[in-house]
C-alpha cells in the first residue's frame, strides 16, 4: 500500500467546455509522481498540481524509448457516482509492458491505488455530458542522464488525466480504414503485445498515409507474411464473416485489449461464436468483403470504445462494410458495454468499482 502524499494546487483552472472536450486535449489539475531509483525502488509516492517535467536531457527516455504506458476511463454515472472499468486488467497490462522494457515493477494494487487516487481528488473534472469520460494515462519513463543503450537506473511514474470526448472526429460514425502493405507494426518477439511508445511511434508513417488518402486508421497485416489482419493500433479489430465473430489472437504481437476482452465475454454470453485462434488473412476478408458475408467490422478499445467501419481500402481497391452504416452486433456491443460502463445497466461480471 502507498503512503500518497498530496499536495493540492492553489490555483485550480477552469474547466473547459464539455461539449467541445476532443480528446486529450485539456488535463486536470493534478498528477501522481511517484520515482524510482536503484538500490531504493519506488518511493515518494504523491499527487501535486499538474506540471511540466524537469528532464535532464540525456535522460533514457529522451532517446532510447524506455518507457510504457497505459489508458483507462473514470466514468460519471447519471447518479453522480465515479467509477472505474476493470482497472486491474490495466494494472497487469502494465506489468507485462514494464517487464518486456525492462522496467521496475510496480505492484498491481499500487497502480489501481495510484489511479483512484488521483480520479478521487480530480473527481469534479469527470465530465458529464454524454459519451464523455475522464481518460487516465498512467506512464513510466526512464530518467537516468547517459547516452549508453542500457535499462535506466531511475523511473518516474506518472498518471495524469483528461476530460475527454470521442476519441475519433467522426464521433460515433463508422471510420474508414487502409489495410497498411508495406510497413508493419510488429513481429514475433518484438513489442506489438507491449503498450509502450515505440510501437506508436513506428505507426506514425503508415497513419499519416492512410491520413493523406482519407482514411482514418491503418489495419496493419502480421510483419512477417503481410498477410493476416492483426489490428488498428488504436483499437483490436473485429470482423463477422458468416455468421463468426472473428478477431486476431493475442500471442505476442497483438495488443490484449480490456475493451477486446470484454466484447468476447459478452459476445460469447449472448451466444455468439467467437473464433480468436484462426489467423484471418486479408485476402479471406477483401473475399468476404465482395461476395457479401463480411457482415460487421469493428475496433474495440478503451479510447475509440466500440467504433464501427464502414469501409475497407488494401492495395487499390475499396469495398464498402454495410455500406457504411453501423452493425447491428456492434450496436449492441457499443450499448450494452458503455450501459454497464456508465452505471445504466446492470454489471453481472463484477467490472466495475467504485473510487
Ligand atoms: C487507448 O485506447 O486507451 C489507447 O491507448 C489507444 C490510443 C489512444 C493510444
Amino acid at each position: 500500500m502507498l503512503d500518497i502524499q498530496i499536495n493540492r494546487t492553489t490555483a485550480p483552472k477552469p474547466r473547459p467546455d464539455q461539449a467541445s472536450l476532443g480528446f486529450g486535449r485539456h488535463f486536470t489539475d493534478h498528477m501522481f509522481v511517484m520515482d524510482y531509483d536503484e538500490g531504493r525502488g519506488w518511493h515518494d509516492a504523491r499527487i501535486e498540481p499538474y506540471h511540466a517535467l524537469t528532464l535532464d536531457p540525456a535522460a533514457i527516455v529522451l532517446h532510447y524509448a524506455q518507457e510504457s504506458f497505459e489508458g483507462m476511463k473514470a466514468y460519471r454515472t447519471a447518479d453522480g457516482r465515479v467509477t472505474l472499468f476493470r482497472p486491474e486488467m490495466n494494472a497487469r497490462r502494465f506489468a507485462g509492458t514494464n517487464r518486456r522494457m525492462c522496467i521496475p515493477e510496480i505492484p498491481e494494487e499500487d497502480f489501481v491505488q495510484a489511479v483512484k487516487a488521483l480520479v478521487d481528488i480530480d473527481r469534479d473534472w469527470v465530465p458529464t455530458a454524454p459519451d464523455t469520460s475522464l481518460y487516465l494515462r498512467p506512464f513510466a519513463i526512464a530518467t537516468e542522464a547517459q547516452l549508453g543503450v542500457k535499462p535506466s537506473a531511475s523511473y518516474q511514474f506518472l498518471v495524469i488525466a483528461s476530460p475527454s470526448g470521442a476519441y475519433y472526429e467522426s464521433g460515433l460514425d463508422p471510420v474508414k480504414i487502409y489495410v497498411e502493405d508495406e510497413y508493419i507494426r510488429a513481429a514475433p518477439g518484438l513489442t506489438g503485445f507491449a503498450k509502450c511508445g515505440g510501437n506508436y511511434a513506428a505507426s506514425l508513417a503508415g497513419q499519416v498515409k492512410a491520413h493523406d488518402l482519407g482514411y482514418s486508421q491503418v489495419l496493419w497485416l502480421d510483419g512477417v507474411e503481410r498477410k493476416y489482419v492483426e489490428e488498428v493500433g488504436s483499437m483490436n479489430c473485429f470482423f463477422v464473416i458468416d455468421g463468426v465473430v472473428r478477431t486476431a489472437a493475442c500471442t505476442g504481437t497483438v495488443l490484449p485489449g480490456v475493451t477486446r476482452d470484454s466484447c468476447m465475454r459478452l459476445l460469447r454470453d449472448w451466444g455468439c461464436t467467437v473464433d480468436d485462434q484462426t489467423r484471418l488473412s486479408i485476402d479471406e476478408l477483401m473475399d468476404a468483403a465482395r461476395t457479401g458475408r463480411l457482415e460487421e467490422v469493428f475496433g474495440t478499445g478503451t479510447a475509440a470504445v466500440i467504433s464501427p467501419v464502414g469501409q475497407l481500402y488494401y492495395e487499390g481497391e475499396t469495398v464498402p462494410v454495410r455500406d457504411g452504416k453501423t452493425g447491428a452486433l456492434t450496436q449492441r456491443l457499443y450499448d450494452t458495454l458503455t450501459g454497464i460502463q456508465y452505471g445504466r445497466l446492470a454489471d453481472p461480471y463484477g467490472w466495475v468499482t467504485e473510487v
